[in-house]
């Protein structure tokens, strides 16, 4: 008789986890009040301004600029903290996309490194290999909302002279060393999509310390020059976020704290019980992270340790479980096609001339031999609605993994049979 869900027992666990979003009463109350304000102008509205000044300090930056989306926000840190047109920035290549078409978007050109098999975060050694004399800054990508080590990436960029601009797309609540990530660089973008920890659908945000970046990212969000007008060189756009949105953000951000709290508590559970499990390896565990946000969850699996399963095989088992573990990015991103076939081609495919990266490189010749292997055989994920729901949870998804773990003998049999 068959044990495992896949093969037609009895799953772990049927109910399914906590939904995302989270709405209530009080957030159409929110936008029910902006809509009727008739205060709905980019420049004069109310929400926008107060939720500016009040995700900046929860971050614990001295500027914020609402933005359009989490791509847009980085394309206009890169650009305000002044990262010129026609260099190359080393991005992290477990990451998502977005993170190095935002450098593309800016008349950069993305040069990919390795990362941390024990953190997923940029491996500054080898962001160091791929320093040339045309590298103008490095992004380090707080993957999942887990701060990266900023130690090594300062005195990369010192000895480089790099601007730092962070990824802080999953970084909501999240600090290192108690200093709030996206405060910790020269600029940084925060996403507010609709999988986001804090969101209202779509939107993004812009953080800086130093008031001219956040004055030039402001006027190139904004799509016109303003107050300066006709003495501004700055190329603008309309990266505006509506006064709508705003409400929205505000009224969910009271609840982001909480949130915060339940999803850690539940993560580290998890952590605890899952390092107990042999083939599955959990982060490093590190107290310069001093709060992360959960939204990817993320652990490696090892094939050896699970008799040479697949780490593709195991998912799916663990699915029938009833737990919606996933697979991650299933490749390092200079193998995506908008990269391995180069920069010409890309632009050459998109007309996209008006800004041209002043710099080709070889994507085929990255080799980031970490993240190739996680990407291909070892991760595996959960997203942050997760951690949301009671600790009961946590346990199904020891269970099932460990249910997997003891009838791998049935999953090997059956790939032997096929
Ligand atoms: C790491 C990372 N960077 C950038 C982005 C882009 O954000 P958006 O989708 O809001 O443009 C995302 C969105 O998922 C992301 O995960």
């Amino acid at each position: 008789m068959p044990v495992l869900a896949i093969n037609g027992g009895t799953p772990v666990r049927e109910r399914s986890f906590h939904p995302w979003p989270v709405p209530d009463q009080s957030d159409a109350d929110a936008v029910a009040a902006a809509v009727l304000s008739g205060e709905w102008s980019h420049v004069t509205g109310p929400n926008l301004r107060a939720f500016e000044r009040e995700f900046a300090d929860l971050q614990g930056a001295r500027f914020g600029i609402t933005c359009n989306g989490g791509t847009t926000a980085l394309e206009i840190a890169l650009r305000a903290a002044g990262a010129c047109v026609g260099g190359e920035v080393i991005v992290p290549t477990y990451t998502f996309v977005a993170t190095a078409v935002a450098v593309l978007r800016a008349g950069l050109t993305p040069v990919f490194c390795d990362v941390e098999e024990d953190t997923f975060n940029i491996d500054v050694t080898s962001a160091e290999a791929c320093v040339t004399d045309r590298t103008r800054a490095i992004m380090p990508v707080h993957y999942g909302g887990r701060a990266v080590d900023m130690d090594a990436v300062y005195r990369l960029a010192a000895k480089h002279e790099l601007k730092i601009v962070e990824d802080a797309c999953h970084g909501w609540g999240a600090s290192w060393r108690n200093r709030g990530l996206g405060s910790l660089g020269d600029a940084a973008g925060f996403s507010f999509q609709a999988s986001k920890n804090l969101t209202s659908g779509e939107g993004g945000f812009v953080t800086a310390n130093d008031e001219e970046i956040a004055d030039i990212a402001s006027r190139i969000r904004r799509g016109g020059d303003g107050e300066k007008a006709g003495r501004s060189v700055v190329f603008p756009g309309n990266f505006r976020m509506c006064e709508i949105q705003a409400a929205l953000l505000r009224s969910q951000m009271r609840r982001l704290p909480e949130q915060n709290r339940v999803r850690t508590e539940n993560a580290e559970y998890l952590t605890d019980r899952l390092s107990e499990i042999d083939g599955i390896r959990v982060l490093k565990r590190d107290p310069d992270v001093t709060k992360s946000s959960i939204h990817v969850y993320l652990a490696r699996f090892v094939s050896d340790e699970f008799e040479g399963l697949s780490r593709d095989s195991f998912i799916e088992a663990v699915n029938a479980e009833g737990i919606p573990i996933r697979a991650g990015y299933k490749a390092p991103l200079q193998e995506y096609e908008l990269f391995s076939r180069g920069i010409e081609s890309l632009q050459a495919e998109n007309g996209y001339s008006m800004w041209t990266p002043g710099t080709s490189v070889d994507y085929s010749k990255m080799e980031t031999p970490v993240a190739r292997r996680l990407c291909l055989e070892e991760v595996i994920t959960l997203s942050q609605p997760v951690f949301l729901g009671p600790r009961s949870d946590m346990d199904s998804i020891v269970e099932a993994i460990a249910k997997v773990r003891e009838n791998v003998g049935e999953l090997i049999g059956a790939r032997a049979a096929s």
